[in-house]
């Protein structure tokens, strides 16, 4: 009989290697990895034994059209594509204290509202615990299963009795047990095999399987990036902790798109959404400030605009200070860099800052001209009048480039009150932007233009 090998797995991404690290060369992860009990039966080949004859079927037919399960919560059903998919599994990953036991227990007690069965299941809390929740959400009345369980035999078995529930909440998926395996809950093989089961429960019974995870720093217990292939759907629950708003992101959605999000606010009474999340990243009412550019983006289906703020100081001689905040710290310095060659604006000297209002995290090359336009800003110590919103992608030529969805980011403008807009030239081929959203454009080539604009002195920009 083969000797039992040790292994040892990262408890990030799940990758297993022979030896102890204290770094894993899979995923980059510090202090992540732990010994695990190795599978007792080594693989073996198929062997002579034959199987079933699987039938082949053609695309369209019953079922092609899915019932989805909205929970009526707007940004919740949003992120998830239009509704839960009966059947589907869905992945709530976020830091411990987030949120996401509130922002679950609001949705269920809203899709059991609409006469949705469901069953909540909670491996962290006791029931008072979740009961003393749901009386501060004024929740106390609705009609959700509860339940604080981690063996996955006995939920499973609870799940298959009778009419299965519309949708099944596990709080969290690191709690959860799996006798048949040695390990103890939270570790990779526990994670992966009770999700498995879940799973597979949910696909047999057409029921919404919702799964808790938390993300960790620390690695004692395996994150959610192990599952996430597993899933239907993958949410991450962000937010600052300093802040009261809350973005759930899609980042993986077998049955929607991805990349959109449903913006929350935690309220003493739960997590609000809402709706229009311009009104929560700029403010209208602040005055022309040096170093701030509203940049009007777009999050998945629906534009958002956002307030970037940089600050440009001299530094000491040596290496300057560049901190960023919500955007992409290598992008920062490509933009910082094609200012100072094709435009001429000296940066490498200056200590930077750059920080995006309220706590969003901003992923779009359309937010490039804004950045330049919130550095050069600071950098001139001039204001950018703040009726103006700004977008459009930077090329490393100083090319300021077109980008998509010009008009809704326009329209969005023009509807919280923006004036003017400084955009690229649309891309004809793209059927370009219809004029006269009710906001004037000024359109931008180069980056030189955008320099050009602040002048050492004067008034505000226009
Ligand atoms: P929770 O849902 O328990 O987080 P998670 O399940 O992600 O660990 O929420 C924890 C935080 O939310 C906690 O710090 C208190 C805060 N909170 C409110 O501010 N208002 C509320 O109505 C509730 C229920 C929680
Ligand atoms: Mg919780």
């Amino acid at each position: 009989m083969a000797r039992a090998e040790k292994r040892f797995v990262c408890g990030d991404c799940g990758a297993a290697r022979p030896r102890w690290a204290g770094r894993c060369d899979a995923c980059g992860a510090w202090n992540s990895i732990a010994e695990e009990v190795p599978p007792t039966a080594a693989p073996r080949g198929l062997g002579e034994g034959k199987g079933r004859v699987i039938d082949f079927l053609p695309l369209d037919g019953p079922g092609g059209v899915l019932g989805r399960r909205p929970c009526g919560i707007g940004e919740i059903d949003r992120v998830v594509g239009g509704g839960f998919v009966p059947g589907s599994a869905v992945l709530l990953a976020g830091d411990p204290g987030i949120g996401k036991s509130t922002l679950l227990l609001q949705a269920a007690a809203a899709l059991a509202g609409r006469g949705g069965r469901i069953a909540y299941i909670s491996g962290e809390e006791g029931l008072e615990q979740i009961r003393m929740r749901a009386a501060r959400l004024g929740l106390g009345n609705a009609p959700v299963g509860l339940a604080a369980a981690i063996d996955v035999r006995d939920i499973a078995t609870s799940v298959a009795d009778g009419t299965p529930p519309d949708m099944v909440v596990i709080d969290s998926i690191q709690t959860m047990y799996l006798d048949t395996l040695d390990s103890a809950p939270g570790t990779v093989a526990q994670v992966r095999g009770s999700a498995q089961e879940l799973i597979r429960l949910a696909k047999r019974t057409g029921t919404v399987l919702v799964l808790v995870g938390h993300v960790t720093k620390e690695g004692q217990i395996a994150g959610p990036r192990v599952l996430e292939h597993m899933v239907d759907c993958v949410l991450y629950f962000e937010g600052e902790r300093g802040h009261q708003f809350r973005i759930v992101r899609a980042i993986k959605n077998r049955f929607g798109p991805t990349d959109e999000i449903g913006v929350f606010e935690m309220t003493d009474r739960g997590l609000a959404e809402i709706p229009n999340p311009s009104s929560l990243f700029v403010d209208p009412e602040r005055g022309p400030v040096p170093g701030a550019a509203v940049f009007a983006g777009v999050e998945g289906s629906r534009p958002v605009l956002v307030e970037i703020q940089a600050l440009v100081a001299p530094g000491p001689a040596g290496s300057p200070r560049r901190t960023v905040v919500g955007w992409d710290a290598g992008r920062l310095a490509m933009v910082l860099a094609v200012l100072e060659a094709r435009a001429g604006l000296r940066l490498s000297v200056c200590d930077v800052y750059l920080n995006v209002a309220g706590g969003l995290r901003i992923t779009e090359p359309a937010a490039d001209l804004a950045v330049a336009a919130a550095l050069a800003s600071s950098a001139a110590n001039r204001a950018l009048d703040h009726g103006a919103v700004i977008f459009g992608e930077v090329g490393l030529a100083g090319e300021v480039r077109p980008v998509s969805q010009g008009e809704a980011r326009l329209k969005e403008a023009a509807k919280l009150g923006f004036t003017h807009a400084l955009a690229p030239v649309p891309d004809r081929a793209q059927g370009g932007e219809a004029e006269g959203q009710g906001i004037a454009v000024r359109r931008l080539t180069h980056v030189r233009d955008l320099v050009a604009l602040f002048p050492p002195e004067a008034g505000p920009v226009r």
